[in-house]
């Protein structure tokens, strides 16, 4: 199955509005009273909005005109007082908006990163680590802005546009209409806008994910890169990434700029009508000076909600580009799904290979029916050439990927009905990359493992002497607490396989996997770690793949894989011959 996630706007399927309120509204379940009482503020400020232009006219027709100075301080008070209402629910309205927003992120974030965690290695082998990290966190974000802030404003600013617009009408119907001419030919262009302005932001985002992949990539293989000399040319290539980034933001950002001056461009020219009208109209004594006053302030509240409304739009186009990108994430379902006991049996063997074919997603085949049996307690030792497919053998194995052809068992059962859990408990995996997690030495060990991770210092020193492992963290300038930093920064590789070692061992697995552990040991070491797999309970099982052959001499049984297949090689003069041959042939 392929995973790669799509890094530019394919055109498919979109998000609209609707889908994505649908999509998002399981996580806006318990804000119920938070979105209530916002909703009441957002109206309650819009309704003294719109209160205050008929105020302001009457003061001016009445009181002033009349020199009623009573009349005026009355009109004062009761102006002030709508004022300090709107500023009160206006206040309390971004509170719990803010509240809402960030409960939302909140969840969002858990949600997408626990379905990220969920996804097969394929997933990760596929997808940059730095778009990923860009996707769970800015691409979240963008969305908690639109749904937190944006979505509260266009009720507001839907009920004060509706308000003015209602208000127009019924003043001067002929004014009122002259005045929305305009925005009428706006909300055409908008539309017609729209989809250029979702394009243009979602290559914004993407080119910032691909900017943050760049970026993180580089950190990760620094030493390369100054071991190479290569940091000019690291340093052209970010630029040449970020200098497309950058264009692509001048891009979505000229797109949404546009709508602020267009719309205001809207707002004067109906000002300008309405203005030319009133005039007219006051000269033939059909209106008088504080109508037309209250009017034009009608007609700027009712423009200013629709230009923050087209604001609201933009930020909704970058929401929805946003909520694409988290949504390619969700909708990946991952195919190394738990399958129902269908109770058939399988080989009788601890673990068992049927006719099993495979090939990396748009890569090439490594394995074409290969068929094995392990059984319990031998050694089994596999060899062959770089690249031949012995690391590949090993994690379908662990059922890290699952094969393309064939099936694999274990205990007689088709490996796809194990929980991962009970995989985890049996199958033992020391990777040929090893990698730490920041902590210390003993952090690492007991990584994840319930009982272990609840034993005392004591208890777990303990276990490492009774399965002869001290001598290893005797290798730790200071013992199980030996720090770790980023990702095993400050120890060797050896020491770093060594950890791999423990803490696969520790957990007592049936099949225990090493792929190259020993590669990186002093020879001291490498005997310490033959010795404690020959104390292993008998029953284990080990699978050795390694290069240096006297590593595997105490092998029950040689594998050879190369050349797309695997072959028990009998002895391991056969295995050195196989390997000598096969290098002819690649
Ligand atoms: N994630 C991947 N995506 C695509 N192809 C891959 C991937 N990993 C490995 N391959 C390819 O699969 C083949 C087998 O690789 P594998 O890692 O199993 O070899 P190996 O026998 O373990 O080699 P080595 O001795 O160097 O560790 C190689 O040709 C490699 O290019
Ligand atoms: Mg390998």
């Amino acid at each position: 199955m392929d995973y790669a996630l799509k890094t530019q706007d394919a055109g498919g399927k979109r998000e609209t509005l609707v889908s994505a309120i649908r999509a998002l509204g399981p996580l806006l379940a318990g804000e119920r009273a938070n979105i209530s009482i916002a909703l009441v503020c957002v109206i309650a400020t819009s309704a003294a909005n719109l209160l205050s232009p008929v105020l302001i006219a009457r003061v001016i027709d009445t009181a002033i005109a009349h020199a009623n100075y009573g009349a005026l301080l009355r009109y004062a008070g009761l102006l002030a007082a709508v004022y300090v209402v709107s500023l009160g629910t206006s206040y309390l309205q971004t509170l719990r908006t803010g509240t809402v927003g960030r409960n939302v992120l909140f969840r969002l974030r858990n949600q997408l990163f626990t379905h990220l965690s969920d996804l097969p290695i394929a997933f990760f082998a596929q997808n940059r680590a730095g778009d990923l990290i860009s996707r769970v966190n800015s691409d979240t974000d963008r969305i908690n802005q639109f749904f937190s802030q944006a979505l509260m404003q266009t009720f507001g600013n839907l009920f004060l546009v509706m308000g003015a617009g209602i208000m127009l009408l019924s003043l001067n119907w002929r004014m009122g209409l002259l005045a929305m001419v305009p925005a009428l030919g706006m909300l055409v262009i908008t539309r017609a806008l729209s989809p250029w302005l979702k394009r243009t932001n979602r290559a914004s985002l993407d080119s910032l994910g691909a900017l943050s992949g760049d970026i993180s990539e580089s950190l990760a293989n620094f030493q390369v890169i100054v071991a190479f000399n290569r940091v000019d040319y690291l340093r052209e290539k970010f630029s040449a990434a970020n200098a497309r980034n950058y264009r692509a933001a001048v891009k979505a950002g000229v797109s949404s700029g546009l709508f602020t001056p267009l719309y205001t461009l809207a707002g004067s020219t109906g000002s300008i009508l309405v203005l030319g009208l009133g005039v007219w109209l006051i000269g033939r004594h059909e209106l008088t000076v504080g109508l037309l006053i209250g009017y034009l302030l009608y007609v700027t509240a009712f423009y200013n909600p629709l230009r923050q409304l087209a604001t609201v739009w933009s930020s909704l186009q970058m929401a929805m580009a946003a909520l694409d990108r988290v949504s390619e994430v969700l909708n990946l379902k991952t195919d190394l799904v738990r399958l129902p006991d269908a109770g058939g049996r399988g080989p009788q063997a601890l673990l068992a290979f049927e006719d099993v074919g495979f090939s990396y997603p748009g890569g090439k085949q490594v394995l074409t029916k290969v068929s094995f049996a392990l059984d319990p307690g031998r050694t089994y030792a596999l060899v062959g050439p770089t690249g031949g497919g012995k690391t590949t053998t090993a994690m379908l194995m662990a059922r890290l990927y699952d094969p393309s052809q064939g099936r694999v068992y274990l205990d007689g059962r088709d490996i796809r009905s194990f929980t991962a859990a009970e995989r985890a408990d049996k199958i033992g995996f020391i990777l040929q990359e090893p990698f730490l997690f920041s902590g210390t030495v003993r952090d690492n060990i007991v990584y994840g493992h319930g009982e272990l991770g609840g034993l005392s210092d004591e208890a777990l020193g303990e276990r490492i002497v009774a399965q002869g492992l001290e001598g290893f963290v005797a290798r730790f300038h200071e013992g199980l607490a030996t720090p770790i930093k980023n990702g095993g920064e400050g120890l060797s590789l050896g020491q770093k396989q060594l950890v791999a070692f423990l803490r696969a061992v520790l957990r007592e697995p049936e099949i225990l996997i090493l792929d190259e552990a020993t590669a990186n040991i002093d020879t001291v070491t490498e005997q310490l770690l033959e010795e404690v797999l020959d104390k292993l309970p008998r029953a284990t099982t080990k699978v050795i793949i390694a290069h240096r052959l006297n590593t595997i001499r105490n092998a029950d049984d040689i594998f050879f894989v190369g050349g797309g297949g695997l072959t028990e090689a009998g002895s391991m003069e056969h295995a050195m011959d196989m390997l000598l041959n096969g290098d002819r042939d690649t």
